[in-house]
């Protein structure tokens, strides 16, 4: 930090990754030195307890760990044998991995909106987009649920369609771990769920890594296979195609410091959005939670009318203050992905969503006063 800058214009951090450094200090430097120590970087001992304590921070009966968000989403879809001819519905609004993972084993993305309040999938335009696929001779087999910028999706309606319509669920948790839905945590939902660790992420490596959860003892087999070129019980047999998937050792030490103050960050990011919404309800349309369903915030976005937040975001940036936008173009507009099917009736929503959102400064050590110049800014700029 430059000493000569005076606090009023000190750049704040998007996600101040080096503040929770600073807290965990040496026991991060202890945690890799564990590791180069014994040595065992690939597969060693601290990937099997970290995968134990995550899967009891959720109560599911596997975590398998994997080496990204993508990873955990591709490793269960190719478990499942997605493949050319089969639909995956997904929602528009969201990171492209969601659907990536579909395209690359030849299977078809079909693109469903999302509702404006909680920007998750639209209960009604999956179904409108499980109806398309069938139209266009594709089996529907599976819909991936995105819990976006950290707020569970419409899981009860989700698999009340899924249950109809025979599908499986994977749901894309990669902003969300730590999160719950009417008081159970996410990574129990639908067949598995996918996690990432990206270092933005509320649970962050330092590096990639992600994880997938699930109940089924089957799939969870078939995945620790896939993970390592799907090996058998012997390691040079391999009896599947798979990939390098693995966690890092390394990354699982980290992850498992990070664990033991994670519930106290999720305090922390739920009080600084309280604040935020508070404070900004009458200048912008703020995030409100559905009864029941508590966020880990991994964004916290708000809405202005079209054409405004550019004005916003340069007024910010004038005074030190980032900000984001997740996302400017859903996925059915993009060049990779424009070609895929869409529900019936079109994606409305998401459409307008990319123009009227925009992220501010969010993470577990946002203290009052940084933030309070935030929301002076941006109450500023917003009252021209
Ligand atoms: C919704 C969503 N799905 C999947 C991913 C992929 O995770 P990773 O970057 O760890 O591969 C991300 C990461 O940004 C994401 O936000």
């Amino acid at each position: 930090m430059n000493p000569h800058v005076s606090p009023e214009f000190r750049p704040i951090p998007f996600i101040d990754v080096a503040a929770q450094r600073h807290r965990l200090g040496a026991r991060i430097d202890e945690a890799i030195a564990r590791v180069t120590a014994h040595c065992q970087f690939i597969l060693g001992p601290e990937v099997a307890v970290l995968e134990g304590e995550l899967a009891t921070f959720c109560g599911a009966r596997h975590a398998i760990s994997c080496a990204s968000g993508t990873d955990a989403l591709v490793l269960v879809l190719m478990a499942k044998g997605i493949g050319p001819g089969d639909a995956v519905i997904c929602p528009s609004f969201t990171f492209c991995a969601t659907a990536e993972v579909v395209a690359l084993l030849g299977a078809t993305p079909v693109f469903a909106d999302v509702d404006e309040a909680t920007f998750n999938i639209d209960p009604a335009s999956l179904e409108r987009a499980i109806a398309q696929a069938r139209r266009l001779g594709l089996k529907p087999r599976a819909v991936i649920p995105v819990d976006l910028f950290g707020l569970p999706a419409d899981h009860d309606a989700v698999a009340a369609i899924a249950a109809a319509e025979k599908l499986f669920i994977l749901d894309d948790a990669a902003q969300s771990f730590g999160a719950t839905y009417r008081g159970r945590p996410l990574g129990t939902f639908g067949l598995a769920t996918a996690t990432s660790f990206f270092p933005a992420k509320p649970l962050g490596c330092y590096g990639d890594g992600g994880a997938i959860l699930t109940d089924d003892d089957e799939l969870a087999a078939l995945v620790t296979s896939l993970r390592v070129h799907g090996h058998n019980a012997d390691k040079y047999d391999n009896v599947r195609i798979g990939l390098t998937g693995r966690l890092d050792t390394i990354q699982a030490a980290v992850l498992l410091e990070k664990l033991s103050i994670f519930r106290d960050e999720i305090v922390a990011r739920n009080e600084a959005a309280a604040r935020y919404s508070n404070a900004l309800g009458n200048v912008a349309i703020v995030p409100r939670l559905p009864r029941g369903l508590a966020s880990v915030w991994a964004q916290y976005t708000i809405r202005l009318e079209p054409g405004r937040r550019d004005g916003l975001a340069a007024a910010l940036k004038s005074e030190g203050i980032p900000t984001a936008i997740y996302y400017p173009k859903p996925l059915h507009q993009q060049e990779a992905y424009a070609h895929f099917p869409c529900a019936d009736g079109g994606l409305a929503v998401s459409e307008r969503l990319a123009q009227e959102v925009i992220s501010l400064p969010m993470h577990g050590y946002l203290d009052e006063p940084t933030q309070d110049r935030i929301i002076a800014a941006v109450q500023r700029a917003l009252s021209r």
